[in-house]
C-alpha cells in the first residue's frame, strides 16, 4: 500500500481534543422544539470533525429531530436525510432554512394582534383578571392563578364564577387532521383517542384560531409558523402534571404546587393544570425568535428537489420523508463517504406514535406502515423479528452505497441480544469491518433514556469502515483508543 495515500479521515489534533466536548445542553434551534430520542449535537460534531473532509457527502437515513443536517453543512459537508417522521423532515427544514427575522418577528405580532384578545377573553374573569393557570382535578377546578407583571398570584376561589369556568361547552376543531392512534397501554394511547380527550375546549378552540392565521402563510415562514404552534401543544394540553411539594418553610406548613410539564405519552392526569393557550404559544414564538436572530448571519444552504440534481449538480443537501429501506434503493453503489446515523433502538420508542399529536395538529400524515420499530401496539404487526430483517435490509443498503474506506457510525441502545445479534452479523453478510465502540455522553436530562431492565446505561456509538485496510483500520482504532470507554468488541449488559 502506498505511502501517500490520502487517510481517510481527519486525525490532526485528535490527541490534544482527545474526547468529544461534554454537551452543554439543548439551547437555540436544539432546544425550540421538543423530539424522541434526540441526541445532543456535541456527539456527532465530534464525529463529523473526525471523519470527513468538506464537500464529502454524509447520509443519515434516521433524521430525527434533524440537528446532524445543520452540522454536517456548517462544516461544508453535502448532506442527504431521510426519515419517515414528517415533522422530522419540517424541524430539519426549519434548522436548515430559517425565516427571515423580522419576517417572523411580524408574522407573530401580526397573530398576536388578531387573535390573542379572542383567546384570553376564554380566560377572562369578571374581575378584569386573565387567568394564567387552572389547576384541575378530574372535572373539578381547585384552584386558579393570574399574573400581575411577572408574578403568579394565586386567586381565591370562593370568589370565581367557578360555574362558567368548569362547564366550557364541548368544541368540536375545525381546522385539525383527528388523531390516528393504536391501542398502545405503553404510551397510554387508545385507537378513539380524539383531540377533545387531550385538550380542554378552550385550548382547543385557540389551536384553531391560531391555525387558521397561520395558513395565510407560505413557504418557510409558514413551516416556522406551524412548529411554533406543534412545539406548544404538550403544555396546552391536559396532559400537564402537577408537582405537590408538602412541607415546611420556616415552621409554616406549606402546600406548594408546581407545573410540570407534558413529557411523553398520551396520559391525561386527574390532578393536572390547564395552561392559558395563548402564553404557550407566545413562550414558543419567542424561543423561536431569539433562536432565528442568533442564526442570522448562517450562510443559505442550496437543496436540491431531487436526487439526480444533489448528485449531479452538487447541491449541499437532499432531504426525504419516507422509508430509508425504499430510499436508499435510489443511492448509487459506493457514493457516499460517512454515514452517521441513530436507528430506532428496539423497541424503545415509538416516534411516530407520539408524534402523532404534532403531525396532526399540522396536518400531516404518517405512514406507520413504512417505520423500523417494535411496537406495543398488536393491531402494527411491528415485533422483533419484522424490526431486525428491516434494520437489517437497511443496513445492507448503507454497506452497498458507502464508499470504500468509507465509515459508518451508529449509535445503538439494545435490551436483548437479538438486537446486538443483528448489528454484528452485518460483518458477515456485508463486508463491513467492525471497528469498536465507545459510550456516548449525555448532560443529565437531555435524552429521554429508557433504563428498563436489560437495556445499557448509555447508548454506544459503533463504529465501521467498509473495505478498510489494516493499516487504516490501526490507525482509527489508535486515534480512538484515547476515548473513555472505547473497546473493540461489542457492548456487554455489564458495560
Ligand atoms: C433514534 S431516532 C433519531 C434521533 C436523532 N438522532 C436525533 O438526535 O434527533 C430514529 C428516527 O428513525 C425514524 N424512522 C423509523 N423508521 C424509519 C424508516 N423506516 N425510515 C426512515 N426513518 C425511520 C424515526 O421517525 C426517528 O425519527
Amino acid at each position: 500500500m502506498s505511502n501517500n495515500l490520502q487517510i481517510p479521515f481527519n486525525f490532526e489534533g485528535y490527541s490534544a481534543l482527545g474526547t468529544p466536548l461534554p454537551p452543554k445542553g439543548y439551547k437555540g434551534f436544539a432546544g425550540f422544539h421538543k423530539y424522541w430520542g434526540k441526541k445532543p449535537i456535541e456527539v456527532w460534531r465530534f464525529l463529523i470533525e473526525k471523519l470527513t473532509f468538506p464537500h464529502d457527502i454524509v447520509l443519515d437515513p434516521f433524521l430525527g429531530s434533524g440537528l446532524i443536517a445543520k452540522e454536517c453543512v456548517d462544516h461544508n459537508c453535502r448532506f442527504i436525510g431521510f426519515d419517515v417522521n414528517p415533522i422530522s423532515i419540517e424541524l430539519t427544514k426549519l434548522y436548515l432554512y430559517p425565516p427571515n427575522y423580522i419576517d417572523l418577528r411580524n408574522a407573530i405580532y401580526r397573530i398576536e394582534k388578531r387573535v390573542k384578545p379572542l383567546i384570553n377573553s376564554m380566560y377572562l374573569l369578571s374581575d378584569g383578571n386573565i387567568v394564567t393557570h387552572f389547576l384541575w382535578n378530574k372535572d373539578q377546578i381547585t384552584r386558579v392563578w393570574t399574573k400581575s407583571g411577572r408574578k403568579k398570584i394565586e386567586l381565591n376561589l370562593a370568589k370565581l364564577e367557578l360555574e362558567n369556568l368548569q362547564s366550557v361547552e364541548e368544541y368540536q376543531p375545525i381546522r385539525l387532521r383527528e388523531l390516528c392512534l393504536f391501542d398502545n397501554t405503553r404510551i397510554n394511547s387508545q385507537k378513539n383517542l380524539s383531540l377533545t380527550k387531550l385538550f380542554s375546549p378552550r385550548a382547543l378552540r385557540a389551536i384553531d384560531l391560531i391555525k387558521g392565521e397561520i395558513e395565510q402563510y407560505s413557504g418557510n415562514l409558514k413551516r416556522a409558523l406551524h412548529l411554533i404552534l406543534s412545539a406548544s401543544v404538550g403544555q396546552m394540553s391536559n396532559m400537564v402534571f402537577a408537582v405537590s411539594k408538602r412541607g415546611k418553610t420556616k415552621g409554616i406548613e406549606t402546600d406548594k404546587i408546581e407545573v410540570g410539564s407534558w413529557v411523553v405519552g398520551y396520559w391525561c392526569p386527574a390532578q393536572h393544570f390547564e395552561i392559558n393557550a395563548w402564553n404557550c404559544y407566545t413562550n414558543k414564538a419567542s424561543k423561536l425568535l431569539k433562536a432565528v436572530e442568533e442564526g442570522r448571519s448562517l450562510k443559505s444552504v442550496r437543496t436540491s428537489p431531487s436526487l439526480n440534481d444533489f448528485l449531479n449538480k452538487e447541491e449541499t443537501v437532499y432531504l426525504q420523508q419516507g422509508d430509508s429501506e425504499q430510499l436508499l434503493k435510489d443511492i448509487p453503489t459506493e457514493s457516499i463517504k460517512v454515514i452517521l446515523t441513530d436507528p430506532p433502538h428496539g423497541d424503545r420508542i415509538p416516534y411516530l406514535e407520539l408524534s402523532e399529536m404534532w403531525n396532526s395538529i399540522i396536518g400531516l400524515d404518517s405512514n406507520y406502515e413504512d417505520e423500523l420499530v417494535v411496537s406495543n401496539a398488536k393491531e402494527r404487526g411491528k415485533d422483533i423479528k419484522t424490526y431486525n430483517k428491516k434494520l437489517s435490509s437497511i443496513f445492507h443498503q448503507c454497506a452497498r452505497v458507502l464508499k470504500k474506506e468509507g465509515f459508518l457510525g451508529i449509535m445503538f441502545n439494545a435490551r436483548t441480544d437479538c438486537h446486538w445479534q443483528c448489528l454484528s452479523d452485518l460483518e458477515t453478510t456485508t463486508g463491513l469491518v467492525y471497528i469498536g465502540c465507545y459510550p456516548s455522553v449525555y448532560s443529565a436530562g437531555s435524552v429521554l433514556q429508557d433504563n428498563r431492565k436489560g437495556g445499557l446505561k448509555t447508548d454506544y456509538v459503533l463504529l465501521y469502515g467498509k473495505q478498510i485496510n489494516e493499516e487504516n483500520r490501526a490507525k482509527t482504532v489508535a486515534a480512538f483508543s484515547n476515548l473513555k470507554g472505547w473497546t473493540t468488541r461489542y457492548p456487554k449488559e455489564s458495560d
